[in-house]
């Protein structure tokens, strides 16, 4: 929604952390029965990062969430509030964000995690922004941060080549509307969470023998069913915040769409015809790492120096649940 408040909210720091083992569509042929030439013409992926079996989810948050804070010149102590977006965090509960509030040493910051699956950064500054446009909060640390290999079931070749794992943060500080972000655009559509799910280990379906030999405690997707809804979602979430502050995607400098799959990119640009060099790409180095791929890109164009102060940049994602979204914002780093 566009806010109606005076109050609106701006990233003001940016950080990414890439695990540093380097899994190439050429190791996948030898683990599975695939190819390079597919990977790379179905996805557009050649090569992801696969964090370390001592490497958990509050790790690589806690260092692009370092970077963040540096970039924003700010303590830990000055943050009221932490939302990491993951559904591959340290623990079922408790929240990966409060071990990440612990590590930072964030003593006045309240922690969670959202379940939004690759909307999940998204969701997070969504969430984040109403806070701070609330008053309840000024400074909040956002990351969207997750470990889907130790997720993925490694002898299923129709997911095992898609995903990849990294963080990104931002933090965002309260400031006057106008700046910053001008709107946020979340949706859902739970009828269709069977398409791309992890069945079991949940209450629904609890850890044992079956869900171990079913391999359900694994990702789950039907791709083609997830392809042609992800076109849709993200061309509807992006239109719905253009429309909403009168832009037009003429005046915007940047798109940052979640990187699945080239092919949804190409149908996503074509269809709201972007010219394809605003458009930032950069799954052919990291796979999918959903709900990391947008705050990941966004920090690399802009250490960069791909914008400047007042350019317009739009993220568009969707994920699981279905969840999906789009925020449109005002750049506010300077360098
Ligand atoms: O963030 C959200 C996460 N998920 C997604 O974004 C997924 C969206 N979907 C996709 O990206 C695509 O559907 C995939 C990349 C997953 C699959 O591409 P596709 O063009 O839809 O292929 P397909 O599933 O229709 O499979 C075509 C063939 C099948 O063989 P047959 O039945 O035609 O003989 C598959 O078994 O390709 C086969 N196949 C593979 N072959 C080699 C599936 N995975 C592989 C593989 N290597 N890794």
């Amino acid at each position: 929604m566009q806010p109606t408040s005076p109050r609106s909210s701006r990233i003001i720091g940016t950080g990414r952390c890439l695990p540093s083992r380097v899994l190439t569509n050429f190791d996948l042929e030898k683990m599975v029965e695939t190819t390079d030439e597919w990977i790379t013409t179905r996805t557009g992926i050649h090569e992801r990062r696969i964090a370390a079996d001592n490497e958990a989810c509050s790790d690589i948050s806690v260092a692009a969430a370092k970077e963040a804070l540096a970039m924003a010149k700010l303590d830990a102590k000055d943050l009221d509030g932490i939302i990491i977006g993951t559904i591959s965090g340290d623990m079922l509960f408790p929240a990966t964000a409060t071990l990440v509030q612990d590590r930072l040493g964030a003593v006045n910051a309240a922690a969670m995690d959202v379940s939004a699956a690759c909307s999940g950064f998204i969701y997070g500054l969504t969430l984040a922004n109403a806070m701070i446009v609330s008053g309840q909060m000024n400074r909040v640390l956002v990351i969207g941060s997750e470990v889907l290999s130790k997720f993925v079931d490694w002898s299923d070749r129709a997911t095992c080549v898609l995903f990849g794992d990294a963080a990104g943060a931002a933090v965002l500080e309260g400031c006057p509307a106008g700046e910053g972000l001008l709107a946020t655009h979340v949706k859902s559509d739970g009828s269709l969470a069977e398409l791309l799910c992890i069945p079991g280990g949940g209450s629904r379906q609890p850890l044992g023998p079956t869900t171990y030999l079913e391999h359900s405690h694994y990702i789950k997707m039907k791709g083609d069913g997830v392809f042609k809804w992800a076109v849709r979602a993200m061309v509807d979430a992006a239109k719905t915040v253009l429309d909403e502050t009168g832009h037009s995607l003429a005046d915007v400098s940047l798109v940052i769409p979640h990187q699945a799959n080239i092919r949804i990119i190409d149908a996503v640009v074509e269809r709201l015809e972007i010219p394809r060099e605003r458009v930032v790409v950069n799954l052919d180095r990291y796979g999918n790492t959903s709900s990391a791929t947008i705050p990941v890109a966004y920090d690399e164009v802009v250490r960069e120096g791909r914008l400047e102060p007042g350019d317009l940049v739009l993220f568009t994602g969707f994920g699981a649940g279905f969840t999906w979204g789009s925020v449109l914002f005002r750049h506010s780093i300077s360098l």
